[in-house]
């Protein structure tokens, strides 16, 4: 692993619930200070020094848990190294940075590199893209998607996430909003957006709102804040992630089409005999399901790094939504 802050402490987590992998190494130039080592990485060799690392010579793959601007440098690093590479999103900070990375997968698009946007292996995701590609929706029209919850103020203590380019609430949390709804409704061709730092007074937003244009004709909204009491939110909405609390039954993304809508996680599924506003919409509830998504996760990355499983997110594919959120975030007004 390198990075061994707050997601690698959680990886380190994950990886010990696993059967499927062993954590034997983490690098971190934090080891080198008087920052205390977690109990759960005590037992790993540690190093200051990813490169160090990578010559650690028993590796099948490394996560990337490192702030985001190093993302696309490290990533490359394990190749080099000739390891799966396993990077958290966002895959780079925007498309320039993540250049070196694309023109290395285009060489070489075997490279192993999978992205980090693990909802995309809850159970209901699954679910709902296939309910969609069944046309149990008909034509998708619109979409709905929000995250509004209430970061803590220590969480701002750490420099890169107060600051660009790495840091703010687009590029931190609302890329998985795009990448789910890029996933479930299709590609984003176009996004009008407004951002404000109004409620932090932060350099990086905390609040944001996009009206995004589907290349299907479908047209949709995301609006989202870190400094909102709600419970609305994948993080609240799913057991994903037991740092947070679990509010079941609520829905993060509303997608409605010609012949019927879904939201999602909850997986309400709306109909009508015939489309009408005259006539009752039924309700049904799809079963999913739970299914521990960072498990799922680790196994796909396992089965990529031994080459049996074609990557669920590709740098590409991630590169895609990090041009969405960057757009968005280039509209930031105080
Ligand atoms: N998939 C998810 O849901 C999810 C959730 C949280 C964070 N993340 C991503 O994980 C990444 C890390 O986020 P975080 O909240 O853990 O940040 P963090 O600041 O808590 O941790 C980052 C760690 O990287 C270390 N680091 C700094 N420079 C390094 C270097 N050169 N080599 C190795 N390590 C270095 C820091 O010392 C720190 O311990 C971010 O890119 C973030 O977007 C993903």
């Amino acid at each position: 692993m390198i990075g061994a802050g707050t997601f690698g402490l959680r990886h380190s987590r994950f990886i010990a619930r696993s059967d499927r992998a062993d954590l034997v190494a983490a690098a971190d130039p934090a080891f080198g200070t008087d920052r205390p080592v977690p109990d759960e990485l005590r037992d790993l060799t540690r190093y200051t020094d990813h490169r160090q690392m990578l010559t650690h010579g028993d590796l099948d793959g490394v996560i990337v848990a490192s702030p985001s601007e190093m993302h696309v440098s490290h990533a490359l690093d394990c190749l080099d190294a000739g390891v799966a590479v396993l990077v958290e999103k966002p895959v780079a900070v925007d498309r320039e940075q993540a250049r070196p990375l694309l023109d290395r997968l285009a060489a070489d698009p075997d490279a192993r590199v999978l992205v980090g946007h693990h909802r995309r292996h809850h159970p209901a995701v699954a679910a709902a893209r296939e309910l969609i590609e069944a046309g149990r929706l008909g034509e998708i029209r619109t979409v709905a998607a929000v995250w509004a919850t209430h970061k803590t103020d220590p969480y701002f203590d750490v420099e890169w996430r107060r600051r660009r380019p790495g840091g703010g609430m687009l590029l931190i949390n609302l890329i998985h909003e795009v990448d789910l709804l890029r996933h479930l409704a299709g590609e984003i061709v176009s996004v009008e957006a407004i951002a404000s730092n109004k409620a932090r007074g932060l350099e990086v937003e905390d609040t944001a709102g996009l009206v995004l244009r589907f290349e299907n004709g479908a047209i949709g909204t995301l609006v989202g804040s870190d400094s909102t009491v709600s419970p609305w939110g994948w993080d609240q909405a799913t057991e994903d992630d037991p740092t947070f609390p679990y509010h079941p039954g609520q829905p993060c993304l509303l997608i409605a089409g010609s012949r019927g809508a879904l939201s999602v996680p909850d997986m309400a599924v709306f109909t009508q005999s015939e489309p009408s506003w005259l006539e009752p919409v039924e309700a049904t509830r799809y079963p999913v399901e739970g299914a521990d998504v960072f498990a799922r996760k680790l196994a796909h990355f396992a089965d990529v790094a031994a080459g049996r499983a074609r990557r669920l997110v590709t740098a590409e594919d991630a590169l895609r939504s990090l041009e969405i959120v960057r757009t968005a975030s280039l509209s930031l007004r105080g």
